[in-house]
């Protein structure tokens, strides 16, 4: 076997975004683009000689090109064993598992999350560390920093690997060894949730759909809800992964899954509706007739978790990203225990994870998960609501009502407006910026605004300190909107808008969020110009 040192030049925009870097699957595809980015994270990782790597991703397009490559670059620097999901597949929270259960120096996962897939989609890499979490700011700062001076990638000449055939293979000394993706995560299942209990509500008559996007989690899916609870074939929708994701977006929010929507708001909508995103780490969870925020999920599940084998013995904190609501900080405070407010992204949750300062964390967008592993857990949450239904014998609308009772209500809505031109956007975060002398003080009808700020964050456990995290304006009764560009993007520039505001009175619990929200929503387009500098009427996605 030959080792190949080929030369190369740095492209100029590999900087890893909120969770890795990621392009269309045209940019991947450049001569050397893969390769460089690939050499950047080895170079930067510094993994000593004979470590053992996880490897696998979503299933979309150009994944089996990019295991290939990947695996032979693996091999010529100095990697002792890869470990490769069977046909190249394993999703987000399913390496994160096999890193820890295996102690691996660390993995890398394909994915683009929930980006449209196919030749014209998006793809995405990134590198998760020992801890199976996403490699921190520090770790990403150093591979862009090697990808702007890059001069060289070492490869081996070497067939490729049977992705299709578990079992070892071997690249020179290299062991390749292709594994089912689905057991080790199925088990760590298994051994937090009552599945005794679950068995038995699916056994009643309790019927549940989920949808799986034709994104990485049909096959986990199949074997948790229907192997190993249960459930009836027809649970699991859209259960096998396609390279394209059907040509559907895989973001399971009330515009991207709207056939599972219907569904569960159709007549004889079954109890309980779910879905996840292309790499599985995302969560949405729907009643009959019914929709669950995912900051009251968060919430929810904290104030549940008793019920819950794998967390009956507490918790020991939450943390939500900035821009979910404070729906779990008053659980947190009743609780009696810590909530952490950090940037958004899950690779702020890792440290305060490893140092055991919280159990549970979840972001408004869609994200949900525990200590359990490192990355965000969809199938984890999707378990978590159906062992809380199975204790409580309640419906997920009851469970939320009696919460929103009990605690008060986040009223809560995220307007998300997509592939705006750059220049626009950056035209309005500058605009904000501006306004923060003069906003402070000012009224817009019963809101008042206290203050405003672009919110940065010192990490507890590191010290280390990120600025520019999104803007926000606080009013004196608690309210608040949130700004800030997205990160994970590949056309033009996101802006989501983050909306807030309390609600104690249970008599108006059951309003609908954008009608209790409608003031706020037009504070948010007066102070931002929005209209007029974007020339969008109305947000893309309504959360
Ligand atoms: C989005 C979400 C964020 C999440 C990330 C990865 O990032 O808003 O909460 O961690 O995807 O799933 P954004 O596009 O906003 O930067
Ligand atoms: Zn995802």
């Amino acid at each position: 076997m030959q080792t190949l040192t080929v030369a190369t030049t740095p492209f100029n925009d590999q900087k890893p975004g909120t969770s890795g870097l990621r392009k269309r699957v045209s940019t991947f595809q450049k001569p050397h683009y893969l390769e460089n980015f690939v050499q950047a994270i080895f170079d930067s990782i510094a993994a000593p000689g004979g470590s053992t790597l996880v490897l696998g991703g979503d299933g979309r397009h150009y994944n089996r090109e990019a295991i290939q490559v990947i695996l032979k670059m693996a091999a010529a620097n100095g990697f002792a064993r890869v470990m490769v999901g069977l046909d190249g597949i394993l999703s987000t929270p399913a390496a994160s598992c096999v890193i820890r259960k295996y102690k691996t120096y660390g993995g890398i996962i394909l994915s683009a999350s929930h980006n449209p897939g196919g030749p014209d989609g998006d793809f995405g890499i990134k590198y998760n560390g020992s801890n199976g979490g996403p490699a921190t700011e520090t770790v990403t700062g150093a591979i862009y920093a090697v990808s702007k001076s890059i001069a060289q990638y070492r490869s081996v000449n070497a067939p490729d690997v049977a992705l299709d055939k578990p079992g070892d293979h071997r690249i020179g000394s290299m062991t390749v060894t292709v594994f089912d993706p689905v057991a080790d995560y199925a088990d760590l299942m298994e051994s937090l949730f009552d599945f005794g209990a679950i068995r038995e509500l699916l056994g009643a008559g309790f019927r549940i759909k989920f949808d799986a996007m034709h994104a990485v989690t049909g096959p986990y899916a199949r074997e948790i809800f229907v192997n190993r609870l249960g459930a009836s074939a027809a649970s699991v929708m859209n259960a096998v992964p396609l390279p394209d994701f059907g040509n559907g977006h895989p973001d399971p929010n009330l515009t991207y899954a709207r056939e599972l929507v219907e569904t569960m708001y159709g007549d004889n909508a079954p109890d309980f509706g779910a879905a996840s995103d292309g790499d599985g780490d995302r969560n949405m969870i729907l009643g009959r007739h019914f929709f669950v925020n995912p900051s009251d999920s968060l919430a929810i599940i904290a104030a549940n978790a008793h019920l819950v084998p794998g967390y009956r013995s507490g918790l020991a904190g939450i943390a939500r990203s900035m821009p979910t609501s404070a729906a779990a900080d008053r659980v947190a405070e009743s609780l009696g225990i810590p909530c952490y407010e950090t940037p958004t992204g899950w690779k702020f949750f890792g440290n305060l994870m490893d140092a055991g300062k919280v159990t549970l964390c979840g972001e408004e967008s869609f994200g949900t998960g525990s200590d359990h592993v490192r990355e965000k857990d969809g199938l984890w949450a999707v378990l978590f609501w159906l062992n809380i239904v199975a204790a409580r014998k309640q419906s997920v609308e009851t469970i939320t009502l009696e919460h929103w009772t009990q605690f008060g209500r986040n009223v809560y809505s995220r307007h998300d407006y997509e592939g705006i031109p750059t220049d626009a956007a950056n035209g309005v975060m500058q605009l904000l910026h501006d306004s923060f002398k003069t906003l402070p003080g000012k009224e817009f009808g019963r809101y008042a605004v206290a203050f405003c700020d672009d919110f940065s964050y010192t990490d507890p456990v590191d010290g280390s300190v990120s600025t520019g995290q999104g803007v926000r304006i606080l009013f004196t009764d608690g309210s608040r909107i949130v700004f800030r560009l997205s990160g994970t993007g590949t056309e033009g520039a996101t802006l989501r808008i983050y909306l807030e505001a309390f609600e104690p009175d249970v008599s108006k619990h059951k309003l609908d969020a954008q009608t209790a929200l409608a003031e706020l929503i037009s504070i948010a387009l007066q102070v931002t110009e929005l209209r007029a500098r974007t020339g969008r009427e109305a947000p893309t996605v309504i959360t």
